[in-house]
């Protein structure tokens, strides 16, 4: 088998003692999501007089801070979320790397991070699951891969609200099933309308830890009015539709449009989002990207006009929404989701390599 060898030079720190196979085969068997992490870490510093420098792999552990940090005060923070998937032949695949390489930078421009040149992003990625390959789930286990967790944080000690002069990169992974603890059980998903998620001129299209944080209060409004997820509206007008704070979504038309939310500016770019686009336009389907709003869902629905409707993210793939509640009122979406399950299946059987990959998406790790 040939792999491509990294072009970054890493310094290799090894756990003292690696991992029984029978104990990381035991804790694959039910991963569950974001609890379980691997023997190792990536890790990188920069400092504005010097850049990126000192590249190495080391044991998974903590990381040595200082109170004072700026992350800990000013949240100079972003992140991107992968997948490593195993294929049949025991190689070990991730899924449009370089979009998540791009996203990163991009989010380090708005919180004002140093830019990570991209072949660093990848080969850091590479190294991490090279050196931990035995945690990548088998092929054929369900839906088990070893979800990647790259991020940026601001190290230096000061108080003075600017720049941070030091950072650290930082990849760690850990073996994921599905996001959702119920599987493809569809979603209820509560409209917040007391908080928004990010307003134009904002970070809602930067991937930082601040615009998760912002989205829990609402989150927990919905848990509390029987919902499993939040869709946030425009913070302008309250109107139009934008995300779910994790996942984007998609609308399906019995007439064979989909419609979901035109990035503005305040919507995560999804690289998921933008796959689904390109699947369903080689389907026929008619993809709208543009604004949509709240209304235009309920009376979609209520005449019968939407089919179905769903959420997308690397972590959860996509999950079928099966209902919408809002302050006095509630609908049911309509209840077959063939459509939806079967992007799903296309982009899943790519991602796993049961399906050709025709558009250059896949790169190879091991
Ligand atoms: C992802 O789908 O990877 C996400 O970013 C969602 C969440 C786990 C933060």
């Amino acid at each position: 088998m040939t792999t491509t060898p990294t072009s970054t030079a890493f310094a290799v720190t090894e756990v003292a003692e690696r991992a029984p196979v029978e104990k990381i085969a035991a804790l694959l068997e039910n991963p569950g999501f974001g609890n379980l992490f691997t023997e190792h870490m990536v890790q990188v510093d920069w400092d504005r007089g010097t850049g990126w420098h000192d590249a190495r792999v080391v044991p998974y552990g903590p990381i040595p801070l200082e109170p004072s940090a700026a992350v800990f005060h000013y949240a100079q923070e972003i992140f991107e979320g992968m997948k490593a998937y195993r294929h049949e032949d025991g190689s070990v695949w991730t899924f449009r790397p370089e979009r998540n390489a791009e996203r990163l930078n991009s989010s380090a421009r708005r919180l004002a991070l140093p830019e990570l040149p991209p072949t660093v992003f990848l080969d850091s990625i590479r190294e991490l699951v090279r050196i931990d390959e035995a945690w990548v789930p088998e092929y054929g286990s369900g839906e088990t891969s070893l979800y990647l967790r790259p991020f940026m944080i601001a190290t230096e000690e000061a108080l003075g609200v600017r720049p941070s002069n030091r950072v650290l990169f930082s990849v760690i992974a850990s073996p994921a099933g599905a996001y959702f603890a119920g599987g493809l059980t569809p979603v209820s998903l509560w409209v917040s309308e007391q908080y928004v998620r990010a307003a134009a001129g904002g970070t809602g299209a930067a991937k930082c830890g601040g615009n998760y944080a912002a989205s829990l209060a609402s989150q927990a409004e919905g848990i509390e009015n029987g919902c499993d997820q939040v869709v946030f509206l425009d913070a302008q007008e309250h109107r139009y539709v934008e995300e779910l704070g994790g996942m984007n979504l998609f609308f399906l038309y019995a007439d064979g449009r989909v419609v979901t939310p035109e990035l503005t500016g305040t919507i995560l770019p999804g690289v998921t989002r933008s796959s689904l686009i390109e699947l369903a336009a080689e389907r026929g389907l008619q993809v709208e990207e543009r604004r949509f709003t709240i209304d235009e869902w309920r009376d979609g629905v209520a005449s019968g006009e939407i089919t179905e409707v769903f959420a997308c993210g690397t972590a959860a793939v996509i999950t079928p929404v099966g209902r919408l509640a809002w302050n006095g009122g509630e609908l049911t979406m309509p209840g077959s989701h063939e459509l939806s399950l079967s992007l799903r299946q296309e982009l899943l059987d790519i991602q796993y390599g049961r399906a050709e990959d025709r558009h250059g998406w896949l790169y190879q790790l091991v």
